[in-house]
């Protein structure tokens, strides 16, 4: 059995997994940084200071939690980009000493190829052709895998990424942060068609997305309305809010396997957490014959389980880092 100890510090989440190369998750600890909710964003200068201060304790944790010692791991796997230069340093540094104290191999893993691998935890059996969704708070990419170290961008955004559509328009009409989760829950009681907003790029051979004209069509229905007619339709602003950036989600994804005869659809990143894209993105998928797969909800946001299952691929090519490995923050998924 390989036990692989995995890092991900990209963000404003500090996380230690322990991953098999069976995809069996025997630990997964994420601390979650709540310092940069005063600030209504991720303070990158604060967020790798608590890295610093998390990663050893997690690590500590993460092992108690999986019953192993150091002496039983046989990788170490880390997110190297995308992300905040300086988080990612964090984790980074701490791999590669890691690695080096222990001698035993480091591998190097594209955060957004994690959210995809996400999937696997659930569904090793898993495997390419498919298309790939992933949503999360800095990207949103519709990624056509023809094989696991196969694949081209097909989509993806030319302003705001999904989450932080939703984690804007959020703030706007006054819920806190992160937006996303906070939006999905109040709009459950609300009415998705009480207010209309646009969709960005509607053309159907077009596979990208745009959220900022939607951003503004928020702020602008917002502007002339009272605080007493948006605190009592905060449910329903919200839905319609919700309604209008998942179905340009659904609509693209869709479009673009039905047109690539693509049977398989995941969907990777935070926002795959939302719950009217799992009830749309899946009954679309089924009128045209598709499977789809989402990651389950405690690996959707941020955490090094997926950075570990994204690993074991790599550890069973012998493709592993050197001590030289550097972080970058060039965004998008891409291989490494
Ligand atoms: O993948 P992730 O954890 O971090 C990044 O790599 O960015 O994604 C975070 C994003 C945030 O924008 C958050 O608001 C969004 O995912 N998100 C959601 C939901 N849960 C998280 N958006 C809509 N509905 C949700 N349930
Ligand atoms: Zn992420």
């Amino acid at each position: 059995m390989t036990n692989i100890l995995a890092f991900e510090t990209s963000c404003d989440d500090t996380s230690v997994a322990v991953v098999t190369d069976r995809y069996k998750v025997l630990a997964n600890i994420i601390s979650s940084q709540l310092d940069h909710a005063d600030f209504g964003g991720v303070v990158p200068e604060v967020a790798s200071r608590l890295h610093i201060r998390n990663i050893v304790p997690l690590t500590q944790a993460a092992l108690k939690k999986a019953g192993l010692t150091f002496g039983e791991i046989n990788a170490i796997a880390v997110s190297v980009n995308p992300g905040l230069i300086g988080a990612l340093l964090v984790g980074v540094s701490f791999a590669k000493s890691l690695a080096y104290g222990l001698s035993i191999p480091l591998i190097a893993v594209n955060h957004m190829l994690g959210h995809v691998y996400a999937n696997k935890l659930e569904h090793p059996e898993l495997e390419p052709p498919y298309l790939a969704l992933i949503v999360s708070g800095g990207h949103t990419e519709l990624v056509h895998f023809s094989a696991e170290d196969d694949f081209r961008i097909v989509g993806q955004t030319r302003d705001d990424a999904a989450g932080e559509a939703f984690d804007k328009t959020a703030k706007l009409i006054g819920l806190g942060y992160p937006g996303g989760p906070l939006l999905d829950r109040i709009a459950r009681n609300g009415d998705p068609d009480f207010a209309e907003f646009p969709r960005g790029l509607k053309q159907k051979d077009n596979y990208d997305f745009s959220f900022s004209g939607f951003k503004t069509a928020v702020r602008n229905y917002l502007s002339d309305k009272n605080p007493q007619f948006i605190e009592n339709h905060l449910a329903d602003i919200a839905a319609s809010v919700q309604k209008a950036i998942v179905e340009s989600l659904v609509s693209k994804t869709i479009n673009y396997a039905r047109k690539n005869k693509l049977g398989t659809i995941i969907v990777a990143g935070g926002v795959s957490a939302n719950s009217l894209l799992r009830k749309n993105l899946t009954r679309s998928a089924q009128k045209i014959g598709a499977e789809i797969y989402f990651p389950p909800l405690e690996y959707c946001m941020d955490n090094a389980a997926m950075i570990g299952a994204a690993a074991v691929n790599k550890f069973l090519r012998n493709e592993f880092a050197g001590l030289d490995l550097n972080a970058f923050s060039t965004k998008g998924i891409r291989r490494i």
